[in-house]
């Protein structure tokens, strides 16, 4: 078998036969298959496409390349849940505690921020002591006590997937279908759960900026997940604008904590709660109403929030910052950015907005640069409110004050104020295998 014939086959549309993908993947991780040839295959993929079994295979091909996560430690059924990124998307923080509070367990690695977008684990280390990084007992052994575990990803978790992303990455591949797809789900099968939900985004902060692109890489992922044996649902919700108010790594925790302990925002605690129920359901815990009570009683009774601290604990964190806010460390510096005149939100570009957060230092310029946990920007408006002149629409927090004259520039250029204009919906469509259903 010949890499190059691969392409050709490609080059020409043709269906590539499970051992031709598993041949390319695993040369390719080897380093027998040099980056030119691969990227030639993944720019004909991005032409042409793949087919279901192609697609499965690649996929498979891709999980199987490192590590695959034997769960069976923990008892229980496991469900995994996996957002395609997001400004202010902190619900993890949120609909994870849920879950377990209700029975179901979340053995779940996460990401750091990339981009204009929040990380997870960033967003966990912003908690004093808290650890990201625990042998595969440990890990064990916490989501078998709390009910969850939330860690970095550690171990050789689908290398193919590194190793091909990265040439994705300067070889202009990145937006195809079938390979964000294989390489979100090829992560997602080694990491070992029985069930998945997907959250897939759709707006200005999000990969997939038009409706009918997030509805199509939903259903692709639904089929492989379950093709390859895992019960999966998707979501398709708005990033159009960030969730809830706060944007950076403690500020989300802390608004996360307020979601737990029922006085968070509207957005944020109307998606978490959907998030949390379609985990329950995937879990067997009863229908999607059922699920939908169940979660919301755990944030009403307290014990979700509970059970967040005492994995937070379990995990070496100080849980005292989640109930005495106060307690985390606090930015040097904040700036009041006032509206210039009377109207409403007409604009709140959430990509832009993510990437002022990564400017006041909550996020990465580089891949070593150090993260300011408490930088950020917490909205004092959000989209389609009323505003006065003179009133905050939001305050940047940072430690360096020079930061600030670039980044109100840049607010200014992703938040208008203007007439009322429609908002859209948070939740947009619900994906099972053959079932999509639009709201
Ligand atoms: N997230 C991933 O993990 N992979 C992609 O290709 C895009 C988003």
């Amino acid at each position: 078998m010949r890499m190059y014939d691969i392409i050709d086959k490609k080059k020409f549309a043709g269906s590539l036969t499970d051992e031709e993908i598993n041949f390319a993947v695993k040369n390719f991780v080897d380093g027998k298959i040099p980056d030119y040839q691969m990227s030639a295959l993944l720019m004909a993929i991005w032409f042409n496409g793949l087919d279901e079994r192609e697609l499965t295979a690649l996929t498979t091909a891709m999980a199987h390349s490192g590590d695959m996560i034997d769960l069976s430690a923990i008892g229980g059924k496991k469900v995994d849940k996996h957002s395609t990124g997001g400004v202010g998307d902190k619900t993890t923080l949120i609909v994870a505690p849920i879950v377990a509070a209700c029975g179901g367990k979340v053995a779940k690695m996460s990401g750091r921020g990339l981009g204009h977008t929040g990380g997870t684990v960033d967003k966990l280390e912003s908690i004093p002591g808290y650890r990201t990084e625990l042998t595969r007992q440990e890990f064990f052994d916490t989501v078998n006590t709390c009910g969850l575990s939330l860690i970095g990803q550690s171990g050789n978790l689908a290398p193919a997937d590194k190793k091909i992303y990265a040439l994705r990455d300067v070889t202009a591949t990145v937006d195809s279908l079938p390979l964000i797809a294989s390489s979100i789900m090829s992560k997602k099968l080694a990491a070992g759960s029985d069930c998945i939900l997907l959250d897939v985004k759709t707006g200005s902060g999000a990969f997939m900026k038009n409706l009918d692109d997030a509805i199509k890489l939903a259903e692709t992922m639904v089929s492989i997940g379950e093709n390859a044996g895992r019960r999966t649902v998707a979501l398709i919700t708005d990033m159009d604008t960030p969730l809830g108010f706060g944007i950076g790594n403690s500020i989300e925790v802390v608004e996360s904590m307020d979601v737990l302990k029922n006085r968070g925002a509207d957005d944020l605690t109307k998606i978490s709660l959907e998030l949390a129920a379609n985990m329950l359901y995937l879990v067997d815990k009863g229908t999607l109403e059922d699920c939908r009570k169940l979660a919301e009683k755990s944030i009403v009774d307290g014990s979700a929030f509970e059970t967040f601290c005492k994995m937070v604990k379990a995990q070496g964190g100080d849980d005292s910052v989640l109930r005495d806010y106060d307690k985390f460390p606090k930015a040097t510096y904040s700036r009041e950015i006032l509206a210039d005149g009377n109207g409403f939100v007409a604009k709140m570009n959430a990509e832009l907005l993510g990437k002022i957060s990564v400017m006041l230092g909550a996020g990465r310029e580089t891949k070593d640069s150090p993260i300011d946990y408490s930088a950020g920007i917490i909205l004092r408006k959000k989209f389609g409110d009323e505003v006065h002149a003179g009133e905050s629409l939001a305050t940047l927090y940072c430690s360096d004050e020079k930061l600030f004259n670039a980044a109100e520039k840049n607010f200014r250029a992703a938040v208008e104020v203007g007439e009322k204009t429609e908002t859209r919906p948070l939740i947009f469509a619900r994906v099972e295998l053959n079932h999509t259903e639009k709201f």
